[in-house]
């Protein structure tokens, strides 16, 4: 509901409670235009592909039923195309997270020494945040690492050499080296699952962390009425921390002193107490 509001289809009159605008009656069961915009979306796969398929086959006509374009699946130029998104997506943005969260102090910089791991980057894609944190805090001490599928990481081909990779599903319990890290970072990872999934990673990530440790998940939180269409495509309700309880505590929520649409809010945890 709160996508057909951010898009005018519907109103939201009250706290959970709608009306549908004149234009709802397109979509509604018996409506024409619902069976046309059914059908339509089934062709957008092909129509997609339709440019690299004409590249790869030399525009040629397409003569062979068994493999013409709706036989065309997924390439790893998609995949490419994916982490480019996940790079131009971050200037949707307002303030990156290591400016309104007081890194300084609470990865206590300071004092970290170079053999402990200061942040990981669980479902980093190919490093972009980690680079940038790294040119914001030039002279970091504390090992950076990357995590995404080995995939993903074996295609970071430009990350700098001091950023270590590391291939891993994170469905399945994290390695030992990452153990004790001062920070694990998760953006815009547990919007992409259900919660029994989401509880998964956290459930493996809390498995590494020690009582210094300190789970960073950064999120487009909505608010409880009237979210921004930008939000509502990428929603995420995290009510009193209600996933983070598979990690232990919220010790914090913090957000830009400029709040637009785009901006993150910042979720700190720490592990349970034994
Ligand atoms: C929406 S992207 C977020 C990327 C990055 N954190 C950002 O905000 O730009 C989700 C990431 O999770 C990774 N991912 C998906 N499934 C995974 C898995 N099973 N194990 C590890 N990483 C996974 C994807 O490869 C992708 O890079």
């Amino acid at each position: 509901m709160r996508m057909l509001v951010a898009m005018g289809i519907f109103t939201e009159v009250g706290h959970h409670t709608y009306s549908a605008n004149l234009i709802a009656n397109v979509w509604t069961v018996g409506s024409p235009l619902r069976e046309a915009s059914i059908h339509m979306a089934s062709q957008i796969p092909p129509v997609v592909f339709l440019p690299e398929y004409f590249e790869e086959k030399g525009y040629r006509n397409p003569t062979d039923a068994e493999n013409g374009p709706f036989q065309y699946t997924q390439r790893p130029k998609i995949q490419s195309a994916y982490n480019t998104m996940m790079r131009i997506a971050r200037n949707q943005r307002g303030e990156e997270w290591f400016e309104y969260y007081p890194v300084e102090e609470k990865l206590r910089l300071a004092e970290h020494d170079e053999s402990g791991i200061l942040l990981v980057d669980i479902g980093g894609n190919v490093g972009h945040d980690l680079v940038n944190f790294q040119k914001r805090f030039p002279g970091l001490r504390g090992r950076l690492v990357l995590e995404d599928t080995p995939a993903i990481v074996d295609s970071a081909t430009d990350l700098p050499p001091n950023i270590e990779r590391v291939g891993h599903d994170f469905f399945t319990p994290q390695p030992h080296i990452l153990q004790n890290a001062k920070a694990y970072y998760l953006r815009n990872v547990l919007h992409d699952w259900p919660d029994k999934n989401a509880r998964t990673i956290l459930e493996n990530i809390r498995d590494l962390m020690g009582a210094e440790s300190i789970l960073l998940v950064d999120e487009y939180a909505v608010p409880e009425e009237n979210v921004a269409l930008y939000q509502a495509e990428l929603d995420f309700i995290m009510m009193g921390g209600y996933l983070l309880r598979w990690i232990g505590r919220v010790v914090g929520v913090h957000r830009p002193r400029d709040y637009v649409p785009g901006s993150g809010t910042l979720f700190e945890a720490v592990g349970r107490e034994e």
